[in-house]
């Protein structure tokens, strides 16, 4: 199964009121278009992501593309008059070495791998959809009164992706456009051809950003979405004859860490937190103690090993806070660069990464100068 996706994004967003389409609008960290690029970009089975812009607006959806579209090729192409138009410029433009075309409104950013999975499974003739029985009695209105009351047994609201043979879809395209069939998504145009299109279950969570109502429900489900807490905690003594690394920074003191890496204890607390977020496992089990490739590692490095693995899960940071527990050495004059150094390592910016130094009032072990402790919390996002 190869498939080309496309991706209407050419409308204008005019039942929404915003003062531009609705899918480049900022929704959370990022525009609405990259909700659905990022996802498909992750789908094996896809080989191409076409999106369909409108005239004017190519060269941000491309910014956009770029960014969103890491793994799979992609293009822009620009959109016409209606939805159909739109989606069929993006069929002309579709390989011809993919035998499956997969069509999601740019409208829709809650697209999930379990649903995908549902449709790319769906034992299917010519092309499957999401939709969802209707939950409202439906009416025919005419100027205010109603017409007729449509029994709702049976009655589904269409959702994307739709995906279809390529062929039967380019071929009830051309008939339907030629027929001048009006039609606000693509199964409507196969059916019209008279081919078979069965409908999988959707979701109410993968609506389509349409009303002022459905903004504000997606600005609220991006605040919460995919959010994830990790944190890290490690302690090591000191030791005399090794330098004292801390986030990564030399620190002029008159004792080092003992420790089979370079006992980075800063450092190590943020990868443990990172990790934790991610439910995968901790630094020994990664970089075990025992392996002599970790002998005087820098830990700077393994905490890049550590983004990468947060990369691979398609998380990113949102902010990290770490408070060293050390007697002495004084650190306030190395925080920022700590701060610079870590942020670096995980891809994102100091003003992300918090550290902070307190002592125990000499207190405990660490008051007895036996060594330096830290803790880290951090949160991540899904990409
Ligand atoms: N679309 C498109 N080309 C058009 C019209 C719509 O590519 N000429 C796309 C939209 O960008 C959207 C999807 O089709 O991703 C579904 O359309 P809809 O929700 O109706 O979006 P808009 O047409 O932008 O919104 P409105 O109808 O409120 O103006
Ligand atoms: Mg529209």
């Amino acid at each position: 199964m190869r498939i080309s996706v496309i991706i209407p994004a050419a409308g204008s967003g005019r039942r929404l009121g915003k003062e531009k389409n609705k899918i480049l609008l900022e929704l959370g960290s990022k525009p609405v278009l990259s909700y659905s690029l990022e996802f498909f970009d992750t789908i094996s089975q896809v080989a191409e992501i076409i999106i369909v812009a409108a005239g004017g607006e190519e060269e941000e959806c491309r910014s956009i593309a770029k960014d969103s579209c890491r793994r799979k090729e992609w293009q822009v192409v620009t959109g016409g008059e209606e939805r159909r138009d739109s989606v069929y410029r993006g069929l002309k433009a579709a390989s011809p070495d993919c035998d499956y075309i997969l069509i999601h409104d740019g409208a829709r950013p809650f697209i999930t791998h379990k649903l995908m999975d549902n449709l790319l499974t769906a034992d299917f003739q010519d092309g499957a959809i999401l939709a969802l029985p209707l939950k409202d009695t439906v009416k025919r209105v005419e100027a205010g009164c109603i017409k007729k009351t449509i029994a709702r047994a049976g009655l589904y609201g269409a959702q994307t992706p739709q995906i279809f043979h390529r062929d039967i879809l380019l071929k009830a395209y051309e008939y339907a456009l030629d027929a001048g069939f009006e039609a606000t998504d693509d199964a409507s145009m196969v059916e019209l051809y008279g081919g078979e299109v069965i409908i999988v279950p959707g979701s109410e969570d993968n609506f389509k950003i349409t009303t002022p109502y459905d903004w504000q429900k997606a600005r609220e489900k991006v605040m919460t979405m995919g959010l994830r807490i990790g944190s890290g905690f490690d302690v090591h003594g000191f030791i005399a004859g090794r330098p004292l690394i801390l986030g990564g920074e030399e620190i002029r003191h008159d004792f080092g860490l003992e420790g089979h890496s370079d006992a980075d204890v800063v450092t190590h607390a943020l990868m443990d937190a990172v990790l934790g977020a991610l439910c995968a496992g901790d630094i020994g089990g990664h970089f075990p103690p025992g392996d002599p490739v970790y002998k005087g590692a820098d830990s700077i490095v393994l905490l890049k090993r550590v983004a990468a693995i947060m990369g691979e899960k398609n998380y990113e940071l949102i902010n990290g806070d770490i408070t060293v527990i050390a007697q002495k050495p004084k650190l306030a004059p190395y925080i920022e660069k700590i701060r610079s150094n870590l942020a670096e390592a995980l891809e994102t910016l100091p003003e992300n990464i918090s550290v902070k130094a307190t002592t125990t009032e000499k207190l405990g072990f660490v008051g007895r100068e036996e060594g330096i402790a830290a803790q880290a919390t951090v949160l991540l996002r899904h990409k």
